[in-house]
C-alpha cells in the first residue's frame, strides 16, 4: 500500500483527508503536534505526535513511514491573528514548511500537495477568480501561503520536487456519516459560528458589514465542502505520482453565497432562528470571493458534489448537534 505522511492530519481538513486517503487504497500516516488538531480524529491511519520546528522529527517519520507523498495541511490558519503575530505565521508556515521540503529532499519523497488559500489572492480585480489572477495577498497569513508556493514551485524546478498547491477558498461543512466536524478553537469560520449561536453556545452572530456593493450588503464567499476538498486532494496526489503536471489549482464551487443567505440557510436546517446583530465590516475582508474551478475540473476532473450551501449546512448542523469527542 502507498504511505502517505499528513502533516496536520489531525485537523479539520486534513482528517476528513485521511479518512478519504484510507478509502481511496492509500495508507496515511498522521503527523500533528496537536496544537490545534485532535486525537479523536485520528482514525485511519497512525499518530506521529511531533512538531514541524523539529527536522530530525521530520526526517524520522518520512523515513519510518516510507512515505511516497507528503500532503501538508499543518500551518497557522488565522487570518486576523497573522495581522497582530505575523512571527508566528512566518515561523509556522514558511520555516517550518523549509523545514518539511528540505527533509523531503533528504529522504528522496518528490510528491507534495500543499493547502494553500484563496488569501494568496488579496482583494480580486476580477469575479470568479482564475489562477493567473495576481497574487497581492492582504494578510500576513495570506503572504506567508504565498512565499511557500513560490518556495516549493523553486524546489521543483531545482530539484524535481513534484507539487499541487491546492487553493481552497471556504472549507466548511462535515464529513457525511457523521464521523468528524470542524472543531477550530477559537473559532473564526462563518457557518460554525452561526450554527453555535443557533444552538446556544454563543449568545449571538455578529454581520461584519451590511453595506458591501453586493445584492443584500453583506459580504460574499465561496463555500466548498470539506469531503469535496478531501476528494480534491487524493486526486491530486494521484495525479502527481502518475507524472502530472505541477499547478496551482483554485478549490471552489464557482458559486458565492452572502452572509445572509448562510444564516437563511441554518434557519431553514435548523428550523430555528439564529441570533445575529449587525455590525461593521472587519479590515481587510474583499467583498466577494468566488473561485473560477475550471483548471482542477480540467486537470483532476474533480467536481464538487456535496458543496450546495443547504447539504453543507445540513451536515455541519448534525456535526454541531452530535455528543462531543474529548482529546
Ligand atoms: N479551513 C479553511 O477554510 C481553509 C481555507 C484555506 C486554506 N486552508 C489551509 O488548509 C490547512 C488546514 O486547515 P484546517 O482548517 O484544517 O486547520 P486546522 O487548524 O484544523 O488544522 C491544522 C493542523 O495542523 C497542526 N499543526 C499546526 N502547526 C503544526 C506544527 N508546527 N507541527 C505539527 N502540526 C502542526 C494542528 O495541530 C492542526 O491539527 C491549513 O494549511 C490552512 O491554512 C484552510
Amino acid at each position: 500500500m502507498t504511505r502517505v505522511l499528513v502533516t496536520g492530519g489531525a485537523g479539520y481538513v486534513g482528517s476528513h483527508t485521511t479518512k478519504a486517503l484510507a478509502r481511496a487504497g492509500f495508507e496515511p500516516v498522521v503527523f500533528d503536534n496537536l496544537s490545534a488538531g485532535h486525537r479523536w480524529a485520528v482514525r485511519w491511519g497512525a499518530l506521529v505526535e511531533g512538531d514541524l520546528e523539529d527536522p530530525a522529527i521530520i526526517r524520522q517519520a518520512l523515513a519510518g513511514s516510507k512515505a511516497e507523498g507528503v500532503l501538508h495541511f499543518a500551518a497557522s490558519i488565522a487570518v486576523g491573528e497573522s495581522m497582530t503575530n505575523p512571527q508566528k505565521y512566518f515561523r509556522n508556515n514558511v520555516v517550518n514548511t523549509l523545514h518539511l521540503l528540505d527533509a523531503m529532499l533528504e529522504c528522496g519523497v518528490k510528491n507534495i500537495v500543499f493547502s494553500s488559500s484563496a488569501a494568496v489572492y488579496g482583494n480580486p480585480e476580477t469575479t470568479p477568480i482564475p489562477e493567473d489572477h495576481p497574487l497581492r495577498p492582504t494578510s500576513a497569513y495570506g503572504d506567508s501561503k504565498l512565499i511557500m508556493e513560490k518556495a516549493i514551485r523553486w524546489y521543483g524546478e531545482a530539484y524535481g520536487l513534484r507539487w499541487a498547491a491546492l487553493r481552497y477558498f471556504n472549507a466548511a461543512g462535515a464529513d457525511a456519516e457523521g464521523e468528524l466536524g470542524e472543531e477550530h478553537d477559537p473559532e473564526t469560520h462563518l457557518i460554525p459560528l452561526v450554527l453555535q449561536a443557533t444552538i446556544g453556545r454563543r449568545p449571538h452572530v455578529e454581520v461584519l458589514g451590511t453595506d458591501y456593493p453586493t445584492p443584500d450588503g453583506t459580504a460574499i464567499r465561496d463555500y466548498v465542502d470539506v469531503g469535496d476538498l478531501a476528494e480534491a486532494h487524493v486526486l491530486a496526489l494521484r495525479s502527481l505520482m502518475e507524472g502530472g503536471k505541477s499547478l496551482a489549482m483554485n478549490l471552489g464551487t464557482g458559486q458565492g453565497h452572502s452572509v445572509r443567505e448562510v444564516i437563511a440557510a441554518v434557519e431553514r436546517v435548523s428550523k430555528l432562528k439564529v441570533p445575529a446583530r449587525d455590525a461593521a465590516r472587519r479590515a481587510g475582508d474583499p467583498p466577494v470571493l468566488v473561485a473560477d474551478p475550471a483548471r482542477a475540473a480540467e486537470v483532476l476532473g474533480w467536481k464538487p458534489r456535496h458543496s450546495q450551501l443547504d447539504t453543507i449546512v445540513e451536515s455541519a448542523w448534525k456535526w454541531s448537534v452530535a455528543p462531543k469527542h474529548s482529546g
